[in-house]
C-alpha cells in the first residue's frame, strides 16, 4: 500500500542546504517535508566543512540558528599563507572592512538546525522525483518501516549532494568539470591548535593545512595522491607528514592522538541550469568545489537563501519572477567561489610531474605559484582580491 499525502515543498537532503532551505521557509510559513537516506546519528557526525563566511554566520544568527554558534564557534580575522620558509598573515577585516570568518564545524550547523524539529523522514530508500515539468511534482520514497509514500509537491528541492538522484532527474544540463591530481587527507586529532588562525602551507613535500574544531580539537589535512589508501597511511606516517610540510622556525606543531582519518578526492563541477520545471538543485547537488578556499558549504547557504525568496514569493504571492531567475542568480556566486576555489588549490599544491609534459614544464608551474604566492603576500591589491573571496561577499 503506498501513502498519498501533500506538502508544498518536498525536500531531499538533510545536509546544510536541506536543512537550512526547510527551516527558511517554515519561518515564512511554507509547509515542506525532507527525506534523508542516512540516519540522523550519522547526518550529525559526518566530517566535511569547519568555515563558515561572514554572510553564513550573520544569516544563521538572523534565522535564530546562532545561539550556540555564538557562544562555541572561533572567530578569526584571517589566515596564513606559508612557503619558501615564509609565513604571512592575511588579515581580512582590514582588506575588507571587517569581514571576519567563525570556525564552526558543518556537524554543529547540521545538529542545530536538526534540533529545530521540523518533519524529517530519515533511512528512507527508493527515493525518486517524477512529473517534474507538471505543477504537481512527486516525491516518493519508502520509509524506514517498509512503508510505500508518494508526497504530491508544488515544488520539490534537491538538496541531495553529489551522488543524490535529483540531477540525474533532470535533462540537458551542462556540465563543467576538473578533476585535480591530488586528493586530501584529513584528520581529527585530540590536541589544541598549534595555531591561531588556519595555516595553508606549500611545500615541496604538498599541500598541508592546520585547521580547528575548538579549543580541543584540531583538524588537519595534508595533499596525498588522489588513488592514496588510507591504509597505507598510520598515524606516526601522517604527524611526519604534517611536521615537515607546516614545520616553521621557531613554532611548535603539538601532537596528539587522531580520533579520524580519512580521503576526498579533489573535483569542481557544475551542472547548469539549477532548475528543471519544478525541480531546483541546490548545494553539492548542483556543483562542488575542492576544499581548498572554504567554500562548499557557503555555496550551499547561499543558494538555499536565494531558494527559499524564490519559493516564498511563488507559493505565497504566486509570483515566478525570483523562481525564474533562481538558477541565473545562484550561478553568479557559484561561478566565483568555482573560481576562487580553483586559485586556492592551483596556487597551493603540488603538481606532480606527470601532469605535465616534462620536468622543466612543472618547474615552471612551481615557480609560477610562488610568484603568486609573493603577490598576495606583498602587494594589498592582490591580498584584498583574495581576502574578499575568503571571507565571502554579502548574501543576496
Ligand atoms: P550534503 O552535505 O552532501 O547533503 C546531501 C544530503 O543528501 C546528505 O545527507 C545525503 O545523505 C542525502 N542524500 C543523498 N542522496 C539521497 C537520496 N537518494 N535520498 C535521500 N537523501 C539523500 N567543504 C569545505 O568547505 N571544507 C571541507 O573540508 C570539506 N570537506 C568535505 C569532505 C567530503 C567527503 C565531502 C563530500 C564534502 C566536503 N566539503 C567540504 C564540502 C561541503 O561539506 C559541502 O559543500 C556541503 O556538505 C554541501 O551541503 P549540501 O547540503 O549541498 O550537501
Ligand atoms: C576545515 O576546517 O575542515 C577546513 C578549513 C578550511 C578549508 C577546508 C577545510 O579550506
Amino acid at each position: 500500500m503506498t501513502m498519498r499525502t501533500r506538502t508544498q515543498v518536498g525536500i531531499i537532503g538533510a545536509g546544510p542546504a536541506g536543512l537550512l532551505l526547510q527551516h527558511l521557509l517554515a519561518r515564512a510559513g511554507v509547509d515542506s517535508v525532507l527525506v534523508e537516506n542516512r540516519s540522523r546519528e550519522y547526518c550529525e557526525k559526518r566530517q566535511r566543512a569547519g568555515v563558515l563566511e561572514h554572510g553564513t554566520v550573520e544569516l544563521l544568527k538572523e534565522i535564530g540558528l546562532g545561539a550556540r554558534m555564538e557562544r562555541e564557534g572561533l572567530l578569526h580575522s584571517g589566515i596564513y599563507l606559508q612557503f619558501a620558509g615564509e609565513r604571512h598573515h592575511i588579515d581580512f577585516p582590514s582588506l575588507t572592512g571587517g569581514r571576519t570568518l567563525t570556525v564552526y564545524a558543518q556537524t554543529e550547523v547540521v545538529k542545530d538546525a536538526i534540533a529545530v524539529g521540523h518533519p524529517i523522514h530519515f533511512e528512507v530508500s527508493d527515493t525518486a522525483v517524477r512529473d517534474i515539468d507538471t505543477d504537481r511534482p512527486i516525491l516518493s520514497f519508502t520509509d524506514r518501516d517498509g512503508v510505500a509514500h508518494e508526497i504530491e509537491c508544488d515544488v520539490i528541492a534537491g538538496c541531495d549532494g553529489f551522488h543524490g538522484v535529483s540531477r540525474p532527474a533532470m535533462s540537458g544540463l551542462r556540465v563543467s568539470e576538473r578533476t585535480y591530481p591530488f586528493a586530501w587527507l584529513g584528520i581529527l586529532a585530540s590536541v589544541p591548535p598549534s595555531t591561531d588562525e588556519l595555516i595553508y602551507a606549500h611545500s615541496p613535500q604538498g599541500f598541508a593545512m592546520h585547521s580547528m574544531r575548538s579549543p580541543e580539537v584540531s583538524r588537519l589535512y595534508i595533499q596525498v595522491d588522489p588513488d592514496e589508501k588510507i591504509e597505507n597511511w598510520s598515524d606516526d606516517r601522517i604527524w611526519e607528514q604534517l611536521q615537515v610540510r607546516l614545520g616553521h622556525p621557531g613554532w611548535t606543531l603539538t601532537e596528539g592522538p587522531i580520533t579520524e582519518k580519512g580521503i576526498t578526492p579533489m573535483r569542481s563541477f557544475v551542472a547548469e541550469p539549477m532548475r528543471q520545471g519544478r525541480l531546483f538543485l541546490a548545494g553539492d547537488a548542483a556543483h562542488i568545489v575542492p576544499p581548498t578556499g572554504a567554500k562548499g558549504l557557503n555555496l550551499a547557504v547561499a543558494d538555499v537563501k536565494v531558494l527559499a525568496d524564490a519559493l516564498v514569493r511563488l507559493l505565497v504571492e504566486g509570483k515566478s519572477d525570483l523562481a525564474d531567475a533562481y538558477s541565473d542568480t545562484c550561478l553568479t556566486r557559484v561561478w566565483r567561489s568555482t573560481w576562487f576555489s580553483w586559485f586556492m588549490t592551483s596556487m597551493l599544491h603540488t603538481f606532480p610531474v606527470s601532469t605535465f609534459g616534462s620536468p622543466a614544464e612543472a618547474e615552471f608551474q612551481e615557480r609560477l605559484q610562488i610568484a603568486q604566492l609573493r603577490q598576495v603576500t606583498s602587494s594589498t591589491a592582490a591580498a584584498t582580491n583574495l581576502a574578499e573571496n575568503y571571507a565571502g561577499w554579502p548574501l543576496p
